[in-house]
Formats: C-alpha cells, sequence, structure tokens
C-alpha cells in the first residue's frame, strides 16, 4: 500500500518544526540546545583540558572525545541509565561526525570533551545529537572549518521523505532510516548510516534532500550562535 499521508501533515521533503538555542549551560565552555520536532538534544562542550590518563594524550594535536546518553525519562519506557552498546556507537559516531571540522592542532595533549543528552526523543536523536554538539562547539570557540549539520531522511512505505519521526520509523509495512550529517560548505558528507534498504537510487535521491534539509539546518544554527554574539565585540 502508498504511504500516501505524513500523520503530522509534513510534505515528504519537509522537516518537523526546529528550535536552537546557544549558551544553555554557563559552567560549560560551550554549549547547545537542539529541537526537531518532539526531540530535543543538549549539548555541552569542556576544555580545550588536559587529557588523563596520560598514555592516551597526543603531542601532535588534542582529541576530540563524544559522549552520548539518552535520558531515562526521554522515552515512554524508561531507559535503563547508564552506557549501552547503541550510546557507545552513537557517541562513536558523533565523533566522526565531527572530527573533519576541528581543528585542534593548537592543543596538544588536550581533550575537547563534548557530552550530549537527549532530554526528549522521537526519533532522529543522533542527527539532533550533533546539530547541537556543531553549535556548542562553536559556542566553546574551537576552531572550525564549518559547522556540521545532520538530518535523518529515509523512506518509509514506497516514499523517500526527509526527518522521520519514532511513528514513520515504525511503519508497519517497513521504513529505512538513513541519518546523514554533512558540512555544508564544502559539502562533505561525515556521516552516513542505513537502518533498512533502499536502491541505488533512492540513496542518491535521498542524499539529495539531505542536503537541501541541511542547508536549512545550516541556516537556523548560525542564526542562533549570531543570536548569542550579537552586539558583542563593538
Ligand atoms: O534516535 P536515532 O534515530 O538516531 O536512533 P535509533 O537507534 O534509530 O532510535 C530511534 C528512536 O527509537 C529514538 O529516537 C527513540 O525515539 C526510540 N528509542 C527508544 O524508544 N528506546 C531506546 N532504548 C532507543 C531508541
Amino acid at each position: 500500500m502508498s504511504y500516501t499521508k505524513r500523520k503530522d501533515g509534513r510534505k515528504f521533503d519537509e522537516m518537523r518544526k526546529i528550535k536552537a538555542e546557544v549558551g544553555v549551560i554557563k559552567n560549560a565552555n560551550g554549549s547547545a540546545k537542539f529541537q526537531i520536532g518532539d526531540t530535543i538534544a543538549i549539548a555541552a562542550v569542556y576544555g580545550p583540558r588536559n587529557l588523563y590518563p596520560k598514555f592516551l594524550q597526543n603531542p601532535e594535536e588534542g582529541k576530540l572525545r563524544c559522549n552520548y546518553n539518552m535520558l531515562s525519562f526521554s522515552v515512554d519506557e524508561r531507559i535503563r541509565p547508564g552506557p549501552s552498546r547503541r550510546s557507545k556507537e552513537i557517541g562513536l559516531v558523533t565523533e566522526r561526525a565531527l572530527s573533519p571540522t576541528v581543528n585542534l592542532k593548537e592543543f596538544p595533549n588536550a581533550v575537547v570533551d563534548v557530552f550530549v543528552e537527549i532530554i526528549q526523543a522521537d526519533a532522529g536523536t543522533r542527527c539532533a545529537g550533533i546539530c547541537a554538539a556543531a553549535m556548542a562547539l562553536a559556542d566553546a570557540g574551537i576552531p572550525m572549518k564549518d559547522l556540521v549539520s545532520a538530518v535523518s531522511v529515509g523512506k518509509v512505505g514506497d516514499k523517500l521523505v526527509v526527518d522521520l519521526d519514532k511513528s514513520e520509523e515504525d511503519y508497519e509495512e517497513g521504513a529505512t532510516d538513513m541519518p546523514v550529517a554533512i558540512l555544508p560548505r564544502s559539502d562533505e558528507i561525515s556521516l552516513l548510516q542505513l537502518d533498512g534498504e533502499m536502491e541505488a537510487k533512492e540513496i542518491i535521491k535521498a542524499l539529495e534532500m539531505a542536503k537541501k534539509a541541511c542547508l536549512e539546518l545550516n541556516k537556523i544554527q548560525k542564526e542562533a550562535i549570531r543570536k548569542k554574539y550579537k552586539g558583542e565585540g563593538k
């Protein structure tokens, strides 16, 4: 059966409503909140600071370290607190999605810690976390060549869609989820995962949809950063 209408009335290439804010945690060197629909991520950046234990230090450049966590109350069914296989995987892909943009050459033996906390989840949390983390890194003043924008695209039933919510991920007749992160200025893809099945030509089309959505996201992220710093340095 054809997937004719999205539950929330969105067009197939339309993202959910987005809100972005920078500087939400005073104690952190940089922080941000990113909301897309009912998915909310908070990111906090600490560092550069000395990396311990010492054997982990790299005298050539600093290290980016990302931690992803979904809070127990972020979904209806309580999530067991503490690290899981899933949270470790997402921490790692977050790190890889952000690494190409940060330049830590000036900070030998140091670490920049990024903590992503998902306070409410309705699918697309790794992408929301990456968007928040990129903004938090910029807020912390970490040298970066670009922001990173991320969104999940995929296929629900027979339709290619942007920004799947949980009901779409769980669509009875099958859904494919493809989270994508992009450095908008260079068009570099720093995250591409695929959970499900799509034909090659569908993947290409879905990637185009992701790129277009990421450009929109990028504008919102930049606007949030500008909002905090507007008027400073005058
Ligand atoms: O969140 P993301 O799409 O990046 O990753 P996922 O592993 O595909 O999870 C999809 C969604 O399933 C999450 O966003 C949550 O809404 C939900 N989920 C859950 O309810 N309980 C979990 N332990 C993990 C995920």
